[in-house]
């Protein structure tokens, strides 16, 4: 299957009995790191997390703050500001507490447990091997990523989703690596011991991933992101200078939307298909400016972020609130886990 089967499969369970709709649960698991506030690359993610979530699906999501100490460990002081920030955006953009169990990684310590024992399954050679260990090695070579606990990020991860059992898991398409890991692991497990974890599916988002304002990729590093907390003013200093195609340097020159970031934010944003049309023939034939170009984005993204913001702003005074939430998510993340961490126990016949 591919997967974008697996995503209708999950969002749409068809009944071929014909008894009616039958949508089976599946558990879905993911998470991000906390490296940061969320910027608009998030959102697109939150929005599928969402849409999963509605669909009826046992949906745990997290924040993953050990993963992001593998890279960010001078910043580790603002983990605990920015896991409440991100939280806050979670809920702001639709996550439901009473749905979906919302939690934060650190809090739940049979991650650590579990991960210990699983690095047991896999070898150094493979873990070295990962694209994903080299590229990010190569593209963050300002940071230090020497450390065994980079090296076994995947691994990490992996109990993750082995931890909540996990079916399906909403990721982008570099993380494709770490959930074939994360199979690879499962079926070791089970063959070496008994038989606990199902084997994880990727589901992929329908959208290539948002470059930065300037067309590189996005990155802390060049401050070429927009932030979900963004308000309406903020949103437009950010689109009004963006990168364009460099062959429209006059407004009669025809361009190619191809090679123009705001395209690829109009593919994400954008979803009348004449208001689509109208950018590409107006590009390609100079009938438009790219100011008018920007001024469409900003009023679709504005249209479908303003209730995300007026829920941010509702939450700016609410700490404590926002904290007993997930203390709440944790206690749920915990049974869960404990639950698990039963069962792999007893699979391996120890009493630890
Ligand atoms: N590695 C993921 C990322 O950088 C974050 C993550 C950590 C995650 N654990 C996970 C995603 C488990 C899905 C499932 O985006
Ligand atoms: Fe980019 Fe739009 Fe300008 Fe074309 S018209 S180059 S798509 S901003």
């Amino acid at each position: 299957m591919g997967s974008e089967d697996v995503y209708n499969a999950i969002i749409h369970k068809v009944d071929r009995s014909g008894t009616g709709d039958v949508r089976k649960k599946m558990r879905i698991l993911s998470g991000m790191r906390s490296t940061g506030r969320l910027h608009l690359g998030n959102y697109i993610t939150l929005e599928k997390w969402k849409e999963l979530q509605d669909a009826g699906n046992d949906c745990f999501y997290f924040v993953a703050d050990w993963h992001a100490l593998t890279s960010h460990k001078e910043s580790v002081s603002d983990f605990e500001l920015w896991t409440l920030e991100i939280v806050k955006t979670y809920l702001s953009c639709g996550l439901d507490p009473n749905r979906t169990v919302i939690f934060v990684q650190s809090a739940i310590k049979e991650h650590a447990e579990l991960f210990l024992l699983l690095s047991n399954l896999v070898s150094v050679s493979r873990l070295q091997r990962m694209p994903t260990y080299k590229e990010q090695k190569d593209e963050m070579s300002d940071r230090d990523l020497s450390s065994a606990g980079f090296m076994l990020y995947p691994v990490l991860q992996a109990a993750d989703v082995l931890m909540y059992r996990a079916q399906g898991v909403p990721i982008g398409e570099d993380q494709v690596y770490h959930i074939e890991l994360t199979r690879e692991i499962a079926r070791r497990f089970n063959t070496v011991f008994d038989e606990v974890f199902p084997e994880p599916e990727p589901i992929l988002s329908k959208f290539p991933k948002l470059p930065g304002t300037d067309g590189r990729k996005m990155s802390k590093s060049y401050d070429n992101f927009i932030l979900v907390e963004n308000d309406a003013n903020s949103l437009w200093k950010k689109l009004a200078p963006m990168v364009t195609d460099p062959a429209r340097k006059r407004r009669n020159d025809p361009g190619d939307p191809e090679k123009c970031p705001v395209w690829d934010y109009h593919k994400a944003f954008t979803i009348e298909q004449d208001q689509q049309n109208w950018v590409v023939d107006g590009c390609k034939q100079a009938l438009i400016g790219c100011l008018d170009c920007k001024r469409l984005l900003f009023d679709n993204l504005e249209k479908r972020l303003n209730p995300v913001w007026e829920r941010m702003s509702s939450y700016r005074e609410c700490n404590d609130t926002v904290r007993k939430t997930i203390e709440e998510g944790n206690e749920k993340a915990r049974l869960s886990a404990q639950e698990t961490m039963k069962m792999v126990k007893s699979a391996m016949s120890t009493r630890w």
